[in-house]
């Protein structure tokens, strides 16, 4: 579904590296975590997928293409593949609920006759469909982000990327949110979130890929006898973590 074939990432503006040789296939279906330090390129590795930025080094493909390769609308296209959940909700303070979710059904060229039926379906997922003409600002942190994340599985997306979705959360509505991208992959989505949560993997057992100054070091699954370890290249003097 996802594949980093050797993939470097250079911010071009500071000259920072964030990405080295950066190799990982994503399964249609799978669940994946993507953990490390602050820095550590989790946040650009989720940008890449989301063909915001384009590896300086290697490729990246989606569902078989490379996504240097789309033009123009084939990246709208791409990006309505994909739901993406951010740490803060971005919901638009001066639209309930409702209208937040149907602004986006507006810019997605969704017929207004489906509207109110998805929107109902996206709500009740979340467990929020009683808030639906409520202000941002008149819900709680976990329950703006439970819209947030009823905005991602609008239009049933097959991949849902979050960055730190639980990073403002308690551990109740962390594991809350949990359970919606749970509900989420085992309806088939394939769901990548990167996350600093130790609780969330124990939570719910998945994939694991471990970030460290941008390579992957450690990629294991759960049920597996030895975690796969990728040595880090000599030039960035970095040592395994155990
Ligand atoms: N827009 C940017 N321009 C230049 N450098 C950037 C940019 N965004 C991130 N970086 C740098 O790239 C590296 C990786 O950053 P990234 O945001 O991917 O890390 P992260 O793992 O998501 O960290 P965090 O856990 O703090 O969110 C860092 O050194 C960061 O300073
Ligand atoms: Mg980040």
């Amino acid at each position: 579904m996802i594949a980093f074939h050797r993939v470097g990432l250079e911010y071009p503006r500071t000259g920072t590296k964030a990405l080295y040789n950066v190799s990982l296939e994503v399964k249609k279906g799978e669940f994946v975590y993507v953990v490390g330090h602050s820095g550590a390129g989790k946040s650009t590795l989720l940008a890449l997928i989301l063909r915001r930025l384009l590896p300086t080094q290697g490729a990246v493909y989606f569902a078989g293409q490379n996504l240097k390769l789309l033009r123009g609308d084939q990246v709208a296209l791409h990006r309505r593949r994909i739901g993406m959940v951010f740490q803060d909700h971005r919901l638009l303070s001066d639209m309930t609920v409702e209208e937040n979710l149907a602004f986006v059904l507006r810019v997605q060229g969704i017929p207004s006759r489906e509207w109110p039926e998805r929107i109902a379906t996206a709500l009740r997922r979340v467990g929020l469909a009683h808030k639906k003409r409520a202000f941002p600002e008149e819900l709680s942190v976990g329950e703006a982000q439970r819209v947030a994340i009823a905005r991602a599985l609008l239009l049933d997306p097959p991949v849902i990327l979050a960055d730190e979705p639980t990073g403002n959360l308690d551990l109740d509505n962390a594991l809350q949110v949990l359970d919606i991208l749970k509900a989420a992959h085992q309806r088939g989505a394939t769901v990548v979130v990167a996350t600093h949560s130790r609780e969330l993997p124990e939570a719910y057992p998945a994939r694991v890929v471990v970030l460290k100054a941008g390579q992957v070091v450690r990629d294991e699954r759960p049920g597996e006898g030895g975690s796969i370890r990728v040595r880090e290249s000599p030039d960035r003097g970095g040592k395994e973590e155990a």
